[in-house]
């Protein structure tokens, strides 16, 4: 018996030292201790020992088999740490053999634009003025001189927030349709001579095509001042244009209707996709309207607390997209707003 019992632990001592996997070991483990494992089962034979071989046996069989126990438990623990380490060596080879591309990032051409813009007016003495996107109909449209059933509501058809379960403010809120909504705030709030710029998104309801999105951004100008006239608005749109666009850069202003502006011009830029031959971008005129502008309606400065009679006014609102798909080369606005990586990494500001 005693022969056996080392025969026992010697076999199953070499066999646990030479697998490799859990799953063998498990095997192991029953064939020792299972229900009909070796371990399990010799006991059996004992009763045929005499006392005096009993009294060897039993702590001897006992060791055995702690023995083999912690010898499959030891080789548990080193074939998990093989095949981590396998694993972490895998790892770190694939690292090194295969090149992983680092992508820095970049402002979007949109922000970018903005940034030298108001570098651009800054240096005019103009400055930054943000006003909310969600606004009240009011800000928007009403004191801007388009009153509830206006027809020129319809130029700027928009999105309304559903606000009847908030009581008083029941559907006066929307999504601002331009950023014009600045201009009561800052006629408000700031005494002329005044020189303030806006630049930020709008939103309409719109049929979607390369020139319309229904989310863009705008650049709100609005300057108060005594004595400014129509030239000074002439100037302003060829400084703004030249300077992002090129000092061959063709601006004309072309009268406009607009309720909160008197007179009120469409500041056009010449086409420079087809310089002004006519193609799908600029809708075949020649020309790309690139926003409205216009002196101030004295009625917009007296809701605004200014003397119409001792001040004018300059407001202006080019949409920035137009533009820069002009100073980009870019055929559809809505790749703008597309998230298309591609298109980003093209679209180079220059
Ligand atoms: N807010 C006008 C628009 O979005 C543009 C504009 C701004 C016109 C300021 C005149 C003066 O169409």
């Amino acid at each position: 018996m005693q022969e056996k019992i080392s025969q026992i632990k010697d076999e199953y001592l070499a066999k646990i030292s030479s697998v490799n996997t859990l799953k063998e070991l498990d095997e192991i483990f029953l064939a020792l201790f299972g229900k009909n494992g070796v371990v399990t089962q010799l006991p059996k034979e004992f009763s045929a020992l005499e006392k005096e071989q009993l009294r060897v046996i039993s702590p001897l069989f006992n060791q055995t088999k702690q023995q083999l126990e912690e010898a499959i438990n030891r080789r548990r623990t080193e074939v998990r740490e093989e095949y981590y380490q396998k694993l972490t060596q895998e790892e770190a080879d694939f690292k090194t053999t295969v090149p992983l591309k680092s992508r820095a990032g970049s402002a979007h051409p949109l922000l970018q634009f903005e940034k030298e813009i108001s570098d651009l007016f800054g240096k005019l003495g103009f400055q930054l003025f943000d006003a909310p996107h969600i606004d009240t109909d009011y800000n928007n449209f009403e004191v801007l001189n388009i009153p509830e059933e206006h027809p020129a509501r319809d130029l700027w058809d928009t999105l309304y927030i559903d606000t009847s379960n908030v009581g008083k403010l029941a559907n006066q809120l929307l999504l601002r349709t331009h950023t014009s909504n600045a201009q009561i705030r800052i006629l408000e709030n700031f005494k002329p001579p005044i020189r303030m710029m806006v630049l930020g998104r709008c939103f309409r309801y719109e049929n979607l095509d390369a020139r319309h999105e229904h989310t863009f951004d705008q650049f709100e100008l609005v300057y108060v001042d005594k004595g400014l006239s129509m030239a000074n608005l002439q100037y302003l749109s060829e400084y703004f244009l030249q300077s992002v666009l090129g000092k061959d850069t063709k601006v004309r202003l072309r009268p406009k209707y607009y309720p909160f502006v008197e007179p009120g011009v469409g500041i056009d830029g010449l086409c420079l996709f087809c310089k002004g031959e006519g193609c799908k971008v600029c809708g075949y005129v020649g020309w790309l309207e690139l926003g409205g502008a216009g002196m101030i309606h004295p009625q917009v400065l007296k809701n605004g607390g200014i003397d119409p009679n001792e001040y004018t006014g300059i407001a202006w609102g080019p949409g920035l997209e137009r533009i820069l798909m002009l100073k980009l080369g870019v055929g559809d606005v809505r790749l703008f707003r597309s998230g298309d990586l591609k298109f980003l990494k093209e679209a180079r500001y220059i």
